[in-house]
């Protein structure tokens, strides 16, 4: 007779040590030089850098690797390690023994200009030298970390300077957003970057891709066979997507003048989590399959009509206001904006898809910046029971079931359900099956540009944002820009437009269109 284990589980519990029950990939990136471009910016010191660090001190990173930082700045070898130390200890949790290892694999070269001719033959000859001091055969990684006009001055001295010719290993680029700013110029600027790389060298960013809870979406749908058969139109009434922020535009008065939320989070990150929680499952877990069943979710999105706004869109910008106690400006008054602009901070939209899964379900996504709280939480909200047999005793309403993802920064999945509330008197609860996710597991846990960068060392681009990918989004948001920003058709109306509160959930007025159609914006917290 076999012997059995009783095991009782509290509700959440990890049954299961994360490293037993399934294999798992190993990961470990071979040999490569890694070359920033705009080194001395914000990216660099707040993520790129930090990143690489901590994926060098968890055995991440290959022992034939180095970066060259190179930007405008005036530094050398030693200045940048001592700016990027600093960095790290403010960016990061810091080691010393792990810094100084890392640290010594770190170079600078000042560029007189992005593209400049001799400025790339400085970082060429830098590049052939610790190749063979590092033995990275000639595998090269360039990150455009620059300001978007410099991306086709850098690409083309890439090429011009031979720096990104593949004569032995392989080379790719990566380009962060704003990958152009409207569906025009990022065509315009994809067919600049296919002149001088091939798409497989070419690395689109979107970090929400690499966030752990945000893959988990897929494992969730389609590692468990109990989610799929209720995840359509029969058994879903909606699904809200919000990313809310705390922060303002802090320092990036700038660039955020010219992209506002819907450039900054819809065009990218949001469209990203949509498609993951829209998409069918591929036939096999490989990066090719992936990245088509999201581009054809953003394929299904049905255009916003011209007529048709009112609804579906709606528009707001901060005021000052007050955000975990403390004061706050308004948009208006940040440093570096203009007093009179009209950029928006805070959008929120209704979409549909239209495929056989989701024909008539809304997805309601919304996104801003001075929220009381940072949160991004994805809901998908169930139908109703289809009859109410509780009606004479609880009354004509059970609120329905929904199945949360909190995305950031409190990592769970929870299912709300009801239960009978324990006593003598009928009468309902609602409860939460509630997991976290870091429950249970010990091991490492990657920050989302740690995860891109390893991805794009490996090779893997299932996380990134293909050409087509790329297309698609700029197609379905640039006719909302254009509406937004006075280019319309002749006679279409704007979007309706609100000032909010900063420390407010957006403006009251955005809560129409949902409130409208019978339904209010979940915050789990
Ligand atoms: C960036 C946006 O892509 O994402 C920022 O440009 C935003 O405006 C940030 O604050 C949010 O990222 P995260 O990972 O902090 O949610």
């Amino acid at each position: 007779m076999p012997e059995y284990h009783v095991t009782t589980a509290k509700i959440g519990e990890v049954l299961l040590p994360s490293n037993q029950g399934r294999a798992c990939e190993e990961r470990m990136p071979g040999p490569c030089a890694f070359v920033i471009f705009g080194a001395s910016g914000d990216l660099a010191r707040r993520k790129l850098i930090p990143a690489l660090y901590r994926l060098g001190r968890n055995g991440m990173l290959s022992g034939n690797f180095f970066i060259i930082g190179a930007s405008r700045s005036e530094s050398d070898d030693a200045s940048f390690r001592s700016m990027m130390e600093e960095a790290v200890k403010k960016y990061s949790t810091f080691d010393n023994a792990a810094w100084e290892a890392f640290s010594r694999r770190l170079f600078y070269r000042k560029l007189d200009d992005y593209g400049d001719n001799a400025s790339l033959a400085r970082i060429r000859d830098l590049l052939s030298e610790k190749e063979k001091e590092f033995g990275t055969e000639g595998n090269k990684i360039f990150y455009l970390a620059t300001p978007p006009s410099a991306y086709e001055r850098t690409i083309e001295g890439l090429t011009a300077s031979g720096l990104s010719e593949e004569t032995r290993g392989w080379s790719r680029v990566v380009i962060e957003k704003p990958y152009g700013r409207d569906l025009e110029s990022a065509l315009a600027l994809n067919a600049f970057v296919l002149r001088n790389f091939r798409e497989d060298q070419v690395y689109r960013i979107d970090h929400y891709l690499g966030k752990e809870t945000v893959q988990n979406i897929m494992m969730f749908r389609f590692a468990n066979a109990i989610f799929e058969p209720v995840w359509n139109r029969r058994y879903v009434d909606h699904v809200q997507i919000t990313v809310a922020e705390s922060n303002g535009v802090e320092k990036r008065a700038g660039y955020y003048e010219q992209a506002g939320i819907l450039r900054d989070m819809f065009q990218n990150h949001i469209l990203q989590l949509l498609a993951l929680i829209a998409m069918e499952p591929p036939s096999v877990y490989e990066s090719r399959l992936v990245g088509d069943e999201r581009v054809k979710v953003l394929r299904a999105l049905r255009h916003i009509q011209f007529d048709g706004v009112d609804g579906s869109l709606a528009m707001g910008q901060y005021v000052s206001g007050s955000v975990d106690g403390k004061v706050v400006p308004g948009y208006r008054e940040e440093e570096g904006i203009p007093s009179g602009s009209n950029v928006p901070t805070f959008a929120a939209m209704k979409v549909f898809l239209d495929n056989w899964r989701w024909q008539g379900v809304p997805f309601y996504l919304r996104s801003g910046k001075r929220f009381p709280s940072r949160f991004s939480q994805i809901t998908i909200q169930f139908k109703q029971v289809p009859h109410l047999m509780f009606r004479q005793t609880l009354g004509p309403e059970i609120a329905p079931n929904a199945l949360i993802f909190k995305i950031q920064p409190d990592e769970r999945v929870q299912l709300k359900f009801h239960t009978k509330n324990p006593g003598p008197r009928v009468c309902l609860r609602d409860v939460m099956l509630d997991f976290s996710y870091a429950q249970g597991y010990e091991g490492v846990m990657l920050e989302a540009y740690e995860r891109v960068l390893l991805d794009c060392m490996l090779g893997d681009k299932m996380l990134f944002v293909s050409s087509e990918g790329m297309e698609l989004s700029w197609s379905f948001i640039t006719p909302i820009l254009d509406l937004v920003e006075g280019r319309g058709v002749p006679g279409a109306r704007a979007p309706d437009s609100y000032l909010y509160r900063a420390g407010t959930n957006g403006p009251v007025e955005a809560d129409r269109f949902i409130m409208n159609d019978g339904r209010v914006w979940r915050n789990y917290g």
